[in-house]
């Protein structure tokens, strides 16, 4: 069924099984069968509390170069190394004695969870996980079937999200199977995930500790656990000739096929109504046009005439990014050509929501203070 050898530097073509694992009490036998394709250098998706991970061995350097190919990713783009527990440490981190206790601050506050921390590389982990950078990604998910896999296979496994480069992450199987069926050995179906967007990735190698991608642990989160942090602006893009502290970060990630636009304003009637007004307008030229919204906007928008998805409540915006990505494929499947989205306040996890938000809009933002 694996099929590395042929594959190699050809098509990243594959006989991929689909195999269902309870989250709560997944298979033993079935999960066994999955570390042993990861212990043989076979590629493996599988649940994560975030988004799915397309995951192979993190020592086997044939086995993660093939994890690059299935999804067409950039070759300068570092992947995150996953750990089941902090035994494993030791064996993907050298960082001196200040970054250990910093890890192990942040570990007992926030892992198992959605938190990649960046830090210095053992020589042991290949240069290919990381591009070559002297620093690497590590993270412990708050999912028994990716724990449980990675104990089984006894090596930590490297794993991006299992999407096709440029495509929204994973948020079920069903993604998974759309974009890497057929590229991939196995894909374990968990169910949907928690989170619903990446993980926060903070690099603790410098003196004040950076978050480089927003996600479900916050600015505060860190600053509780370590006094200190930052969070740079990430709407601004690097300077000419500047390299990106995280390369993820240059790419254009996340984008759906229709042009997404996002609307903010001081006020959510004012945007609703820019929004509304705006829909009207395009769906009156002949322009495909959704709207996202949440479960209190839904009925300021005709149902009729716009695709429009509702996805969580503005009261707890971790809702609202459960459903973001999911959504974005959506509105693809839909035909949607143009998408009007509601934008969201920046504070907290609206951060990692208007991130991802403000990368599938390709950063066009308008302001509807002004359109009113
Ligand atoms: O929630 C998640 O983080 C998911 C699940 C599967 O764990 N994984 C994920 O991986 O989102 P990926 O490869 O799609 O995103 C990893 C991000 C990229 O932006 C990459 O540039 C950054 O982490 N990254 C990884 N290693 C890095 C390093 N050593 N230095 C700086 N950035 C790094
Ligand atoms: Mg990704």
């Amino acid at each position: 069924m694996i099929r590395t050898d042929e594959n190699i530097g050809k098509t990243p073509e594959r006989n991929t099984l689909v195999i269902k694992l309870d989250r709560d009490r997944p298979d033993p036998e079935k999960l066994s069968f999955c570390a042993n394709v990861i212990k043989r250098g076979g590629l493996v998706c599988f649940p994560t509390e975030t988004v799915y991970g397309l995951g192979a061995s993190a020592f086997d350097p044939e086995a993660v170069k093939n994890i690059f190919r299935a999804k067409g990713r950039p070759s300068d783009n570092p992947l995150i190394v996953h750990i089941d527990s902090s035994d494993k440490l030791p064996l993907v981190c050298s960082g001196g004695p200040e970054q250990l206790e910093k890890l192990d601050l942040l570990s007992k506050a926030y892992w198992p969870g959605p938190l990649t921390v960046i830090t210095d590389r053992d020589p042991a982990v290949p240069d290919i996980v990381s591009c070559g950078l002297p620093t690497v990604g590590i993270r412990m998910p708050d999912n028994l079937i990716a724990r449980e896999l990675i104990r089984l296979s006894g090596v930590p496994i490297a794993a991006p999200s299992a999407n096709l480069s440029g495509k929204p992450s994973p948020s079920t199987a069903e993604h998974v199977i759309a974009d890497l069926f057929g590229r991939v050995d196995v894909i374990i179906d968990g169910g949907p995930c928690d989170v619903g967007v990446e993980s926060t990735v903070l690099d603790i190698t410098g003196d004040v500790p950076q978050i480089l991608r927003p996600g479900a642990v916050t600015l505060e989160d860190v600053v509780r656990v370590l006094g200190k942090g930052e969070l740079p602006d990430w709407k601004k893009s690097p300077k000419e000739g500047e390299s990106p502290r995280s390369p993820g970060l240059k790419y254009t990630h996340y984008s759906p096929d229709a042009e997404v636009r996002i609307y903010d304003g001081k006020d959510v009637d004012v945007i609703r109504m820019a929004v509304a007004r705006e829909a009207e307008r395009l769906t009156a030229e002949g322009v495909k046009t959704g709207v996202f919204t949440t479960l209190e906007g839904a009925e300021y928008y005709d149902g009729d005439k716009l695709t429009v998805i509702a996805a969580g409540t503005r009261d707890d915006l971790i809702t609202v990014t459960h459903g973001l990505y999911a959504a974005l494929r959506e509105f693809d499947k839909r035909g949607a050509e143009v998408v009007l989205a509601e934008a969201f306040p920046q504070e907290g996890v609206g951060n990692a929501l208007m991130n991802r938000l403000f990368r599938a809009a390709g950063g066009c933002v308008i302001n509807a203070d002004q359109q009113n």
